[in-house]
C-alpha cells in the first residue's frame, strides 16, 4: 500500500500466520468518514474463526513463552523500525480509515513506535524480586511468567495505538495473541499485522478476527482457552464483559469512558488555558477517551475565557484530515453524528446556553462526511446530562464555579475518573489538585490528553477496573507472578514453624 488514496480494500482474517477467509464469506463496507465513500471491505467472522484462532495460538504459545524474552524483545525492535519507516504512510490510511487529521495520524502512529520500542526494551528486565527467605539456606524469588493466550478488543478511536498498548506487552511478556478490532477499523489492524509478519514473528502469536462485537468479540471473551481479555471501549460493552470473565474467572483489564474536565483558576495564563481547552475538546473531533468535555471555570475569568474561546473556535476548519490545513476531521460515522447532536438537543433542553455550534454540518465538498461543528455550551451546571453523560464529539461544557474547593468538587463529581487538568500559577493548588483531583491521570497547565507511553494509562471509577494500559503497569495485565523457593538445606525446613 503507498501513500495513495484507498480504495477496493478487503480485510480477512489472520490465523496461523495464514490471511484466510471461512467458507462462507460476509463482509461489511469500511467508510472514509471524511467522504462517506466506501473504501474496502471488512469480513465479518463467526465463533468457528475465533475458535481455529485461539487453537493456533494456543500451539504457538508454547513455543513463543520458551524463546527468552531478550529475543522476543528483538522482535518488537524491528517491528518499531519498520513502523517508523512507513511512518507516514500508515499515518494517511489512519486517517482515510478514522478520520482524524493527519498530523494526529501521525502522532498515533508515533505512540505505537514509542510503545514498540519501550516494550522492546522491557524485554531485558520484566523484572521480578528477589528476597530472603525466613529460612536457612533457602532462596525465594518471585518471577514473572506468561498468562497465556491473552484476548483484545481495541477501538476505532485510537485503532493503532491501542492495539500497540496492548498487543507489544502481550508479545514481550510470551503470550500470544487474538485480537477482534473495532470494524470501522480493521485496516489499521491488517497493516500492524503485516508489520509483525514482516519482523518475523512467529505463526500464530498474533492472530486477527475480523468481525463484530457481538460474534466475534463475544467469542472471545467466552471462550475457555483465552485466559485474560483487554478491552478498550464502551462502558455499556466493558460492563457485559466483566460480567462474562467474573462468571469464567478470567481476568479483564477494562478501558472506558471519561467525562474529563480542565479546570481554569483565576490565576490562569488564559492564552495557554485556551489553547489547552481546543487541542484537547476538538481534536479528533472529541473522540478521545481523554478528551475535554467539561471546562470547570473560576467565575471571575468566565466571561474572558468564552471570549477567547469563541475567537479561537473560529479559526477550527472543518474537513478532510488528508488536507494538511484542516483543524477538525470528521466523526466516526452517521450514528455517532446522531448521538451528538441528540446531546446538543438534550443540553439545550436542560436549559445550558448555546454559545457556538450546535449543528450537523454538510461540507461543501464532502457532502456525504460525518462532520459537526465545534460546539461550547456555557452556564451548565454540573448535574446536567452534557456534564455528566460521555458524548464522544466536539461538545464542551462551561461550568463556573466560585472557589478551587468547589471546582476539585465539581471535577469529582461524575461516574468517571479517566483525566483531568488545571490551569494555575499557584503552586500550592497545583499540589492540592494533584492529590485531590480523582482521576488516573492528572495535567497541570496543559489539557487533558497527551498520555505518554511509558506512563501507567488508566482511570478511576467508571473509567475501568483498577488495570492499567501502557507503562510498566500494562506488564501486570499480560503476565502472571510466580513464587519460586528453592531449599538447599538438604532437609525439610518448615515456614513459620522452624524459624528459630
Ligand atoms: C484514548 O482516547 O483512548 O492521551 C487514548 C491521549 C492519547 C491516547 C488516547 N495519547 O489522548
Amino acid at each position: 500500500m503507498s501513500n495513495a488514496v484507498i480504495s477496493g480494500e478487503k480485510v480477512v482474517n489472520y490465523i496461523n500466520g495464514e490471511w484466510t477467509v471461512p467458507v462462507k464469506e460476509k463482509y461489511a463496507a469500511i467508510i472514509n468518514p471524511a467522504t462517506g465513500e466506501a473504501i474496502g471491505d471488512i469480513l465479518l467472522s463467526s465463533k468457528e474463526d475465533v475458535d481455529l484462532a485461539v487453537e493456533a495460538a494456543k500451539k504457538a504459545q508454547k513455543k513463543w513463552a520458551l524463546v527468552p524474552a531478550p529475543q522476543r524483545a528483538e522482535l518488537l525492535y524491528r517491528v518499531g523500525l519498520i513502523m517508523k519507516e512507513r511512518k507516514e504512510e500508515l499515518a494517511r490510511i489512519l486517517t482515510q480509515e478514522m478520520g482524524k487529521v493527519i498530523e494526529e495520524a501521525r502522532g498515533e502512529v508515533q505512540e505505537g513506535i514509542d510503545m514498540a520500542f519501550y516494550m522492546a526494551g522491557e524485554g531485558r528486565r520484566l523484572f521480578g524480586n528477589t528476597t530472603p527467605s525466613e529460612l536457612k539456606d533457602k532462596f525465594a524469588m518471585s518471577i514473572r511468567v506468561p498468562v497465556g493466550i491473552v484476548g483484545i478488543i481495541t477501538p476505532w478511536n485510537f485503532p493503532i495505538a491501542i492495539a500497540t498498548w496492548k498487543s507489544f506487552p502481550a508479545i514481550v511478556g510470551g503470550n500470544a495473541v487474538v485480537w477482534k478490532p473495532a470494524t470501522e477499523t480493521p485496516l489499521m489492524a491488517r497493516e500492524l499485522v503485516k508489520i509483525f509478519e514482516e519482523a518475523g514473528l512467529p505463526k500464530g502469536v498474533i492472530n486477527l478476527v475480523c468481525g463484530s462485537g457481538s460474534q466475534v468479540g463475544n467469542a472471545i471473551v467466552e471462550h475457555p482457552d483465552i485466559d485474560v481479555i483487554s478491552f478498550t471501549g464502551s462502558n455499556e460493552v466493558g460492563r457485559t464483559i466483566a460480567e462474562t470473565c467474573g462468571r469464567l474467572l478470567k481476568r479483564v483489564s477494562l478501558e472506558m469512558g471519561g467525562k474529563n474536565a480542565v479546570i481554569v483558576m483565576d490565576d490562569a495564563d488564559l492564552t495557554l488555558a485556551v489553547e489547552g481547552i481546543l487541542w484537547s475538546a476538538f481534536g479528533t473531533s472529541g473522540q478521545r477517551c481523554t478528551a475535554c468535555s467539561r471546562v470547570i471555570v473560576h467565575e471571575s475569568v468566565k466571561e474572558q475565557l468564552e471570549e477567547r474561546l469563541l475567537v479561537a473556535m473560529e479559526k477550527l476548519t472543518l474537513g478532510n484530515g488528508l488536507d494538511e490545513s484542516v483543524k477538525v476531521g470528521p466523526v466516526i460515522n452517521g450514528s455517532a453524528l446522531q448521538k451528538i447532536h441528540e446531546y446538543v438537543g438534550i443540553g439545550k433542553d436542560e436549559g445550558a446556553k448555546l454559545l457556538a455550534g450546535g449543528s450537523i454540518v454538510k461540507h461543501e465538498e464532502y457532502t456525504n462526511g460525518y462532520y459537526y461543528e465545534p460546539t461550547l455550551f456555557t452556564d451548565v451546571k454540573p448535574d446536567m446530562r452534557i456534564a455528566q453523560e460521555e458524548i464522544f464529539g466536539p461538545v464542551v461544557s462551561i461550568i463556573p464555579v466560585k472557589s478551587f474547593e468547589e471546582a476539585i468538587e465539581v471535577n469529582n463529581g461524575v461516574t468517571y475518573g479517566l483525566s483531568s487538568s488545571i490551569f494555575t500559577r499557584d503552586v500550592n493548588r497545583v499540589f492540592a489538585a494533584q492529590r485531590d483531583l480523582d482521576t488516573g491521570i492528572v495535567y497541570v497547565n496543559a489539557g487533558t490528553t497527551g498520555a505518554e507511553i511509558h506512563l501507567p494509562f488508566g482511570g478511576t471509577k467508571g473509567t475501568g477496573n483498577g488495570h492499567r494500559d501502557s507503562g510498566v503497569q500494562a506488564l501486570d495485565v499480560f503476565t502472571e507472578w510466580k513464587s519460586v523457593y528453592v531449599d538447599y538445606s538438604g532437609k525439610l525446613q518448615r515456614a513459620q514453624i522452624d524459624v528459630e
